[in-house]
């Protein structure tokens, strides 16, 4: 046999690149974030300008920086074998991460490092690359070019320009752009947490996007008294560990409505639940339960910090854009004893809050009834909702409303509900669990039993606090009477 040269055609194989991944704007910088803490960077500056139209986009660290060389090696596609062994704290595993993270969002790529001495700047433009043609700044442009901090100390500065993968379709409004940054920043406040609150190796990271510090979001809210830290646990695989944590989060009656938004996300609770797995302390997937059950069929409020290191990455298949990862089969069956063993957990505290009847002392919506072996549920026509819908001057409205009532007891659709508590308990969400629709409804209720305590703010506080569905909420409830001044105080 003899042999042949054949590479790749420049333009095709960085075309290519452009696919790599799944990256949106937020896991795109995340790569390059990645980059600059391996770097040793304390300080991240994000500066994203919308530019009338013709977006930049910059991210300056203030890492070691790299040689001319090093920077030279680092703008090839492909700069590392994935099989090289990585140092425990390396971000990276591929070397591609920094071209095909800035080539799914721009069509130009600039790298500026500065070094002691040198300041060497490199350009990827794929709209020019046949012949695998690098470009090279030269002084005047590397000043032109280089924020002035980077010029004054070691670091690296990414450039983002020709923002052609923006949006869609390739034009992107001032509006949708502010929008992408502000998803950017709090995703970005997720995915570093760790980082942001100095949790790893005791040294605290800050980025700043367009100046502002960007705030450590923790997702397992471990700073609030009501969130339970569950057993932990660790496993072997290959002779490494995994640090496997579960969290229940707190009840929402117990958050303030801008913690709720902020832990339910932009999805919600719902598919927050589930793993969160960290490689070396960076969230690279949340919200999922690697099929091994239904979101839903879980509480809303359970999460679980899985934490894996590199050397794992081969078992994990790790994707280059590290948003994905496949869970390794030899770690199945474990996990699934532990969500089964969560299951049967979560439930007792989700079921605990609310729907419990005839509590001494507190006003119920519905009433349990059983006499000589029969059961009947009743509306318990005291409560003041309902006493002030009975109590109208009206006797035909009186009539419907009671009437009303009685229809719905007797529809009460036991078979139905019965076959769900035995199949499928924790799928049942009758209880509100969305603060802001608690909000909305406790105010339309107000006036009304304003008027049934004659005005009398002090009075309407007693009653709401031992009053379904108020008292189960009351942190929530009193919110909103403090919110309109309608308290004792
Ligand atoms: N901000 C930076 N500071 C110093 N060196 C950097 C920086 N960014 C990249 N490098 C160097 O460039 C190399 C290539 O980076 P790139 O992100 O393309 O690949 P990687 O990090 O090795 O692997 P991956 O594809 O998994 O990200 C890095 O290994 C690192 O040596
Ligand atoms: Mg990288």
């Amino acid at each position: 046999m003899k042999y042949e040269t054949n590479p790749p055609d420049a333009a095709s194989l960085m075309m290519s690149a452009r696919s790599f991944g799944n990256y949106d704007v937020p896991a795109a910088l995340a790569d390059l974030i990645d980059n600059s803490i391996k770097a040793g960077a304390r300080e991240i500056t994000l500066t994203c300008r919308y530019n009338d139209g013709d977006p930049e986009i910059r991210i300056r660290d203030d890492g070691r920086g790299m040689s001319g060389r090093e920077l030279r090696d680092a703008m090839r596609p492909a700069s590392s074998n994935p099989l090289k062994e990585r140092s425990p704290d390396d971000l990276g595993r591929f070397g591609w991460g920094m071209k095909s993270a800035s080539f799914s969002q721009c069509a130009r790529l600039t790298v500026i490092s500065h070094r002691g001495e040198d300041l060497t700047g490199c350009v990827w433009d794929l709209t020019n690359v046949e012949g695998w043609r690098m470009g090279i700044l030269d002084e005047q442009e590397l000043v032109a070019m280089a924020s002035p901090d980077l010029r004054a100390k070691d670091g690296v500065e990414v450039v983002w320009s020709n923002c052609d993968r923006l949006s869609e379709n390739n034009t992107v409004t001032q509006a949708e752009f502010n929008a992408l940054m502000v998803h950017a920043g709090n995703r970005l406040a997720i995915i570093f947490h760790r980082y942001l609150a100095g949790e790893v190796r005791g040294k605290r990271l800050t980025i700043r996007l367009n100046g502002r510090k960007i705030e450590a979001v923790d997702p397992f809210y471990r700073d609030h008294e009501a969130t339970q830290q569950l057993e932990s646990e660790s496993l072997e695989i290959a002779g490494r560990t995994i640090d496997i944590q579960p969290f229940i989060l707190p009840h929402y009656s117990k958050l303030l409505p801008n913690q709720y938004d902020q832990l339910g996300g932009e999805e919600g609770f719902l598919r927050n639940q589930g793993f969160y797995v960290y490689r070396n302390h960076r969230l690279i997937i949340s919200g999922t339960w690697f099929r091994l059950l239904r979101h839903g069929e879980l509480s809303q409020l359970v999460r679980v910090r899985v934490d894996i290191p590199n050397a794992l990455d081969h078992v994990w298949k790790i994707t280059i854009d590290k948003s994905d990862a496949q869970l390794p089969a030899a770690l199945r069956n474990r996990l699934r004893q532990l969500v089964d063993g969560l299951r049967r957990r979560s439930a007792r505290v989700y079921r605990s809050r609310g729907g419990r009847l005839d509590r001494p002392g507190t006003t119920s919506v519905w009433s349990r009834h059983s006499r000589g072996g029969e059961v009947r549920y009743t509306i318990n026509r005291a409560h003041p909702v309902i006493d002030a819908l009975l109590d109208t001057g009206d006797d035909k409205q009186r009539q419907a409303a009671s009437a009303a009532l009685k229809i719905i007891e007797q529809a009460f659709p036991v078979a139905a509900f019965s076959q769900d508590t035995a199949r499928e308990p924790d799928a049942i969400h009758q209880t509100l669990t969305d603060p802001v629709a608690f909000r909305a409804d406790l105010n339309a209720a107000l006036p009304l039993l304003l008027m049934q305590v004659d005005g009398d703010f002090a009075a309407l506080e007693n009653l709401l606090r031992v009053t379904e569905p108020w008292c189960e909420a009351w942190g929530a409830a009193e919110a909103v009477l403090k919110e309109k001044g309608w308290t004792n105080a």
